[in-house]
């Protein structure tokens, strides 16, 4: 089954001699419960693709369906709602709350909605990626990977639609990007998660099950 499904997607950013086209004509769907790597040189569309699949912003032509959500026709009213009910971030940079503790920043999602916590789940998902110790903990106070590994539970908290990973290991030493790799596969193993990751990590992408390469706004090869 696919949950998500591209058409046709363009984007230019600024006008005349300045524009710059970063998409250009995109088709690409996603099959749920499947890890999906997205790489391609600096410059070439990943992160404006990335940002159109969880609706942080509008294509100038084209369609993104998300779980049988018209991404595209929503204003940005809906689109906030969209995000915080379908989708699951992951950047570079954590993102975390400084002033929250691990728990409240895992479990901020969920008070954004004013969501119930999912006790069973939320218990079982701290232990998958080693957090039992780190609850009442600030994020400065945990490693990159630790900090890392408590974005990928508040991503998944919710259990969102798709989860999309700008770059998630990139400023992370490489063992402990790989061990948070291992973690967040298991993890969208274990909770037949969709996962769609940005890398320019070839060890990383060959994790994925599938991998889609983007060249000047186009795709240009697709493998799985
Ligand atoms: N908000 C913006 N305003 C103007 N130009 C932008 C904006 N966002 C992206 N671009 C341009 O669009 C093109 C694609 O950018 P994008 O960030 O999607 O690339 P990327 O593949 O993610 O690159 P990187 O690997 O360096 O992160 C680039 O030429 C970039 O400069
Ligand atoms: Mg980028």
């Amino acid at each position: 089954m696919d949950i998500l499904t591209i058409h046709n997607l363009h984007k230019t950013f600024g006008k005349g001699e300045n524009s710059v086209k970063a998409l250009n004509g995109i088709d690409l769907t996603i099959e749920k419960g499947k890890f999906t790597a997205i790489i391609g040189a600096s410059g070439s569309g990943k992160t404006t693709l990335l940002h159109m699949m969880g609706g942080l912003d509008t294509p100038d032509e084209g369609e993104v369906i998300v779980d049988g959500v018209n991404v595209s026709g929503l204003r940005e009213k809906e689109l906030a709602v969209f995000r915080r009910n379908k989708v699951g971030f992951i950047y570079q940079n954590f993102n975390l709350v400084p002033t929250l503790t691990v728990k409240e920043n895992i479990l901020f999602p969920l008070s954004l909605a004013g969501s119930a916590v999912d006790q069973e789940f939320l218990k079982e998902m701290i232990e998958v990626l080693h957090l039992e110790e780190r609850l009442h903990s600030y994020p400065h106070e945990l490693s990159g990977g630790g900090q890392q590994r408590v974005a990928i539970a508040r991503a998944l908290i919710a259990k969102p639609a798709i989860v999309l990973a700008d770059e998630p290991t990139g400023n992370l030493d490489s063992r402990s990007g790989q061990n948070v790799l291992g973690l967040m596969k298991l993890s969208v193993e274990t909770y037949h998660q969709t996962l769609v990751m940005i890398t320019h990590n070839l060890e990383i992408a060959q994790m994925a099950d599938r991998v889609v390469r983007i060249e000047d706004g186009s795709i240009r090869a697709q493998g799985g």
